[in-house]
């Protein structure tokens, strides 16, 4: 049966000495009772290394937010898939929106990211979501369809098996907008169809897909208690130990 998870998206926040300080807290807040779904912490790169190893042993699993769609070379500025795995995280968040806006990630880029992602034993956390005008449009389902298509259903089955996702609406993304439960059920009960029709019921009863756009402590339990919602992808709210907490409590 797939896995509830609560992972964090710190984005470009924190220091290395507030990034450790933070994920020092959490662990420490989560050290008295284990939660009821995985925790991952999504932190920039330089802070992987550091963090993975005070979080060893802990419920506390670290994400990379992005890794290259190159294995190795001249790619200055650029950081490869195992060079992530090396410092001892297990996930990478991909697709991102803001991945996708500001630095030109295509769909074929991403999907080179995946498998690259894959090859190195990483755990893609992948991303999709219309943005504002898409949803007015009604179009969500298309976005997320085309989306997946174009980037992970080229997976094998056995592949895909291994890939989180996390249904992010753009126009939530930070703005204190928040898809009602009901949006976001509705969309997360499509994609798991869509994932059925492509891979069989099994699989898509067995992947994990998270909502992601301002989640917090106040909205973190309804969106939750939907069937077909798995978790959350959070951003501003997991820069406080304490509202991330808070909403891993939501479990
Ligand atoms: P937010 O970001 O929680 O700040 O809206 C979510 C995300 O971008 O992953």
């Amino acid at each position: 049966m797939r896995k509830n998870i609560v992972a964090g998206n710190w984005k470009m926040n924190k220091t290395l000495q507030e990034g450790v300080a933070l994920a020092n807290e959490l662990k420490e807040l989560l050290a008295a009772k284990a939660p009821n779904c995985g925790v991952i912490v999504g932190t920039p790169f330089i802070h992987l290394a550091s963090v993975a190893d005070l979080t060893k042993g802990s419920v506390i699993k670290v994400a990379a937010q992005n890794s290259a769609d190159k294995e190795s070379g001249a790619y200055t500025g650029e950081i490869s898939a195992a060079m992530v795995k090396s410092t001892g995280a297990e996930y990478v968040i991909l697709g991102h929106s803001e991945r996708r806006a500001y630095y030109g990630e295509t769909y074929e880029i991403l999907k080179e990211k995946v498998l690259l992602a894959l090859k190195n034993e990483l755990t893609p956390i992948f991303c999709i979501g219309e943005v504002k005008e898409e949803r007015e449009a009604g179009k969500q389902n298309e976005v997320v369809k085309a989306q997946l298509e174009a980037s992970v259903f080229n997976l094998s089955k056995e592949d895909f098996g291994k890939i989180v996702l996390a249904y992010e609406p753009v126009w939530a993304i930070g703005t204190g907008l928040t898809a009602t439960p009901q949006q976001a059920q509705e969309i997360h009960a499509y994609i798991r169809g869509l994932i059925a029709g492509k891979y069989g019921k099994e699989t898509a009863e067995n992947t994990s897909i998270l909502y992601g756009g301002s989640c917090n402590p106040g909205n973190a339990k309804e969106l939750f208690s939907n069937p077909d919602v798995d978790g959350g992808l959070i951003g501003g709210a997991s820069l406080k130990a304490a509202d991330f907490k808070a909403i891993i409590d939501a479990f």
